[in-house]
């Protein structure tokens, strides 16, 4: 009783933020779509053009949706303050955590609601990168769900270690990959991201806690595992945002490497190439004297000319080009393998034999392998360098109608057929970016976290990653998307999305299959009132 008179003592209408701030007419504030904050967030609480303006696009670049208020929080406590705001007022307003916003499709964006600034959590105060570097029980990093990965590299890496498994790029949040999976080359060893966290805070609705006016608290912060507060946890790994924000994570470490061999192999023939990738996925330790590689992804090598956006190519000399172009002026569809071997500095005298040994197994077109040595963060942060050379060429700021796919193995041949072969043939070269193909191993996810996967052992992931640089080729390539998906749905290929566009409630279920009804569950559970990200369209009618 005490508590509830004081939270209800604490509210106080900031929305008249302080005229010296924002004297302009345009700051002036729309109350009518938001209820009082309570007084600790005046001065956190934005609702300026800049800060609304700033909060309502994506990587994506295709949808928009205005904030009615941007929190720039200082403390964790803040996003506890502004979620418990909409919980107890009649009127409750959405909410959604920004990381990066590297979302596609509007997933971090929340129309007339508030956006969580997460970045601003790492302002001003010490650093939220903690870097545990006893053994006993396990080597681990706490960091803040705000952090991006490259600062979890650089913090781990000053004592010789790091995480396990990675994105393909490092300027993303923490909390915004463990929302989805956070996958690449490395989660057929490891998993993906959400299989490498022991622990997390939270700010959600507390179970324990039930207030006889509120009914269960909402807005505090919990922490979570496999061992406390265990559906917490399971439901927001992989659970896009729906049942709390993630404010910390225990990130599972390993010891560093220090250099990587990094190899791209080309194929002709599908068969041969997802044999190959399947093969290395599947090595163990003892299969191989000399062990496997660390990493396996795999390309389309879609671009003909090898001129165009040049991302893929970036990788190879001029008269690796060259050659390759040789190939591809042959015929329409090649394959490329990258795989990667991680070595320490000290095993440099072994790892051309290492490697030989590995290649003599595998089926490439003799002759095309393409090796590189590059230190391990160069390897990791290799996206970053790319990304600068697009911004430079003004290629990153326009729309990315991404599409990504998990597909189970037995699909692969069909889809190569009635996808790449047909959908996409003759016409591919014509759009920038790349397209991802590699395998992975369901064991390796837990089937308890939200993460929706294909039914079989091994299941790949295919991603269309591909940008338009005018409204007319976004059009074509969003028409292509939905073709592809149409082809998969006629084709009863039981595929998921992932990083997913889905509009409906109705495709969500779908979506989820036999995960749905614990989904909803836990959301009646953690956020009954749906306050939380709704860019994901997942309870929208
Ligand atoms: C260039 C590029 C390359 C990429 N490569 C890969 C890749 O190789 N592998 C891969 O798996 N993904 C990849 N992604 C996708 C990436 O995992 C997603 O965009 C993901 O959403 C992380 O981005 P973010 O941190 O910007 O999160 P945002 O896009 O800001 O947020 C994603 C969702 O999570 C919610 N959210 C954000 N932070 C939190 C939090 N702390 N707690 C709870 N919910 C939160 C948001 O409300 C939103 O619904 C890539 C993205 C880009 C732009
Ligand atoms: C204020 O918000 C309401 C509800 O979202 C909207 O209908 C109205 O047009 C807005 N007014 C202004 C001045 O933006
Ligand atoms: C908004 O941003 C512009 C350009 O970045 C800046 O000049 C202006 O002062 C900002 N206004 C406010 C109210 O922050
Ligand atoms: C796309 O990006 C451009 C360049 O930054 C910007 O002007 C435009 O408003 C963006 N559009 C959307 C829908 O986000
Ligand atoms: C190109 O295609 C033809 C016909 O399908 C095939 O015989 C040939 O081996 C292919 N070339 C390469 C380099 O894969
Ligand atoms: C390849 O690209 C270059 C430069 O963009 C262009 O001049 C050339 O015509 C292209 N060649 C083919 C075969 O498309």
């Amino acid at each position: 009783m005490v508590r509830t008179t004081s939270i209800l003592s604490i509210f106080f209408i900031v929305l008249a933020i302080s005229p010296s701030i924002f004297t302009t007419r345009e700051v002036i504030p729309n109350t009518t779509s938001l209820p009082p904050f309570p007084r600790e967030l005046f001065g956190k609480i934005r609702v300026d053009p800049n800060s609304t303006n700033q909060a309502s696009t994506d990587f994506g670049n295709i949808t928009r949706a205005i904030p009615a208020a941007v929190l720039y929080p200082t403390s964790v406590n803040d996003i506890a303050l502004l979620i418990q705001a909409s919980y107890s007022s009649s009127n409750p307003f959405k909410i959604a955590a920004r990381g990066r916003a590297h979302s596609t499709h509007g997933q971090a964006l929340v129309l007339d609601g508030v956006v969580i600034q997460m970045s601003s959590l790492n302002y001003g105060g010490a650093s939220r990168i903690d870097v545990s570097t006893n053994p006993h029980p396990y080597y681990f990093a706490d960091v803040g769900g705000e952090q991006l990965w490259i600062d979890v590299l650089r913090a781990t890496l000053l004592h010789g270690l790091t995480p396990v498994s990675w994105t393909d790029y490092l300027d993303l949040t923490v909390g915004g990959t463990l929302s989805n999976a956070g996958i690449s080359g490395q989660a057929f060893r490891h998993g993906p991201q959400i299989s490498n966290v022991y622990e997390l805070d939270v700010v959600t609705r507390n179970l324990l806690h039930y207030d006889a006016r509120y009914g269960y608290r909402t807005g505090e912060i919990l922490t979570c595992s496999q061992q406390v507060n265990s559906e917490l946890y399971y439901g927001v790994l992989g659970g896009l945002g729906q049942f709390g924000i993630i404010t910390r994570a225990r990130i599972a470490l390993g010891q560093a490497p220090e250099r990587v061999r990094w190899l791209r192999l080309i194929y002709g023939d599908l068969m041969k190439f997802t044999k190959d990738q399947e093969y290395l996925i599947s090595l163990k330790g003892e299969d191989m004297s000399r062990g496997s590689f660390d990493y396996v992804e795999g390309t389309l090598v879609n671009d003909a000319n090898l001129t165009t956006f040049n991302f893929w190519a970036s990788f190879f000399s001029k008269s690796e080009l060259g050659r390759i172009s040789v190939l591809t002026a042959q015929n329409a569809t090649f394959y490329c393998l990258e795989v990667v071997k991680y070595y320490k500095t000290s095993e440099a005298s072994n790892i051309d034999q290492d490697v030989a040994s590995l290649l003599k197994q595998l089926s490439f077109l003799p002759g095309y392998v393409f090796p590189k040595d590059v230190t391990y963060t160069d390897f990791l942060y290799r996206v970053h360098q790319e990304e600068e050379k697009l911004r430079a060429q003004g290629l990153w700021e326009i729309p990315h109608p991404r599409l990504n796919l998990f597909l189970p193995k037995s699909s692969i041949v069909e889809f190569d057929h009635g996808v790449f072969k047909s959908i996409l043939k003759g016409n591919y070269e014509t759009m920038g970016g790349l397209i991802l193909i590699y395998p992975m191993i369901k064991h390796k996810w837990d089937e308890r976290t939200s993460a929706a996967i294909p039914e079989e052992e091994i299941f790949y992931t295919v991603g269309l990653l591909r940008f338009a640089t005018n409204q007319a080729d976004l059009k074509y390539l969003e028409d292509q998307n939905r073709e592809i998906l149409n082809f998969c749905n006629g084709a009863g290929i039981k595929y998921k999305q992932y990083l997913s566009y889905i509009e409906d409630n109705a495709e969500w279920k779908k979506q989820l299959g036999e995960k749905w009804d614990i989904f909803y569950q836990r959301k009646m559970s953690f956020d009954p009132k749906e306050i939380l990200s709704p860019g994901q369209n997942i309870f929208t009618p």
